[in-house]
């Protein structure tokens, strides 16, 4: 199995590249500096462009989703709210229906250092509720001004995101516990999602303050993490966003864990501590029904983007099962399979095919699918009496975990049988070994039946490999 080191990831991203480079960051002062330009250039534009390009199926499977996003106080006191808020108007300018909830626990803890605290719950009363519900408007209204930015040269400049809010959450007071009265902390009671759903269908952004209020006109100091969890189940979301510090949900041994289920994410919670009610937000999103859950990195910049726009994710994402399919290619998977082996041509590892042939021969095409986007493929060409198979790529991301290659094999193989052939052909020039592990047997290149004996390619000198089904 890989490694997978997120320091690594970050570096390599040509999404967190290209976003240093158009916020003003290293990289824009070394493409102004004339001398590094000429080499810089051509690769981050190659880069930039497959990266976009790659991200097409991201972009068509997130349209018209809910994402619930969770900003912790944490991240709207960093200088990098700048760049997740922009990266949010991308979102919503890409069709995504959002709701922000943020949070604002360091900026009331400093604010009220006396305040009583009892199991990470903040004891609100009547006059620490007008501190709280200041500090609020002005996390609140700091995230407004930054979706309002719209001057030529910066990313909203023509946009004109709406953000709207609203007395969407009822609330209840948490009450005594453990015979502390906890006066105007409270809970979620109820939300008004037919005001929520009006929102979003006029493509407004819906930004909320973990603040509610209760039927009598009292008003409550909610915990963040708990309106994010009871927003994304209640509006029945496509997916909780949370944000934190690291942007991983870590194992025992500290590694980070990129995805997990549910039950991997209890054996992970931390004790009873802030990030518990973090990650615990993440747990009761997907066992409420929310199919993903999402942790990323408020500190990383372009992490959001790595998450959803890239086959690699660039934190941690918690689902109840994962989605990966083996299945035949639908004209839904061109742009997928294109890009998927575009690559590997170049490189040499498979033969070029153009997206008209790869369209033309689609129905001859297998592809493994996690969560809907094409990550592994694989064709079965004429051969004779038998077939060839050909095109194996699996996505660098998914590459070496005995699952993807080998289930493609598998379904490939299936197919094969079902289609009467009794024996699959294989020709590589860099995968030899992997197929002779499967069962293949070496064989010479005039073993092969007519007409591909003739169509073998002297030049490009492939193994020739033969499995009896
Ligand atoms: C070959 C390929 C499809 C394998 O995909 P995969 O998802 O990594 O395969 P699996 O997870 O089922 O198998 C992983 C095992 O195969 C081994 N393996 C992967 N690629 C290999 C290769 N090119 N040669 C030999 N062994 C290889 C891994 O080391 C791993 O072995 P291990 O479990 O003992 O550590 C993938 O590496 C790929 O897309 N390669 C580029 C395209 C190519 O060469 N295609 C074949 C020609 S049609």
């Amino acid at each position: 199995m890989q490694s997978f080191d997120p320091r690594h990831r970050r570096v390599e991203s040509p999404a967190a590249r290209h976003y240093q480079m158009s916020k003003g960051g290293k990289e824009t002062a070394d493409v102004n500096d004339k001398s590094d330009q000429k080499d810089e250039e051509p690769s981050i534009s190659g880069e930039y462009a497959r990266w976009f390009r790659g991200s097409t199926p991201y972009i068509h499977t997130h349209r018209d989703k809910t994402f619930v996003v969770l900003l912790p106080g944490e991240a709207c006191g960093e200088e990098t709210l700048i760049n997740i808020v922009h990266d949010l108007a991308l979102l919503s300018v890409l069709g995504i229906r959002l709701i922000v909830v943020h949070g604002a626990r360091p900026q009331i803890a400093s604010a009220l250092p006396a305040s009583e605290v009892v199991e990470n719950r903040r004891v609100t009363s009547a006059d620490d509720m007008d501190t709280i519900i200041s500090i609020a408007g002005r996390v609140r209204s700091r995230i407004e001004a930054l979706f309002s930015m719209g001057l030529p040269n910066t990313p909203l400049h023509n946009v004109g995101v709406r953000v709207a809010g609203g007395n969407i959450v009822r609330a209840q007071p948490v009450g005594i516990k453990n015979g502390i009265d906890h006066q105007q902390t409270g809970e979620v009671r109820s939300i008004d999602k037919a005001q929520l759903d009006a929102l979003l269908d006029a493509r407004a952004i819906v930004l909320l303050s973990p603040i509610g209020y209760s039927p009598s006109g009292v008003t409550y100091n909610l915990e963040a993490s708990e309106l994010a969890a009871r927003l994304s189940v209640t509006c029945g979301a496509d997916k909780l966003i949370a944000f934190d510090e690291d942007g991983y949900v870590r194992s025992s041994g500290n590694e980070p864990l990129r995805d997990l289920t549910p039950a991997q994410l209890v054996a992970a919670l931390p004790d009873n501590d802030e990030r518990a009610l973090l990650l615990g937000a993440l747990l009761r999103a997907v066992r409420g029904g929310v199919s993903k859950a999402h942790l990323v990195s408020f500190a990383r910049d372009g992490a959001l983007l790595e998450e959803l726009f890239t086959a690699g994710g660039g934190g941690s994402q918690v689902s109840e099962s994962e989605h990966r399919v083996v299945r035949p290619a639908t004209p839904a998977d061109l742009s997928g399979i294109s890009e998927l082996v575009r690559p590997l041509a170049e490189s040499g590892s498979l033969i070029a095919r153009s997206p008209d042939q790869i369209e033309r021969d689609l129905h001859q095409y297998l592809v493994a699918v996690v969560d809907g986007v094409v990550v592994g493929c694989c064709t079965l060409l004429p051969c004779g009496d038998d077939l060839e198979l050909a095109s194996v790529a699996v996505h660098d991301s998914q590459r070496g975990d005995r699952i993807t290659g080998s289930a493609l094999l598998r379904s490939a193989e299936d197919s094969a049988r079902a289609s009467g052939a009794t024996r699959l052909w294989a020709l590589t020039t860099a995968a030899r070994d992997w197929f002779v592990d499967r069962g293949f047997k070496p064989v010479s290149a005039d073993d092969l039946p007519q007409p591909r004996k003739s169509s073998y390619d002297g030049g490009r000198n492939s193994a020739v490999l033969c499995k009896v089904l």
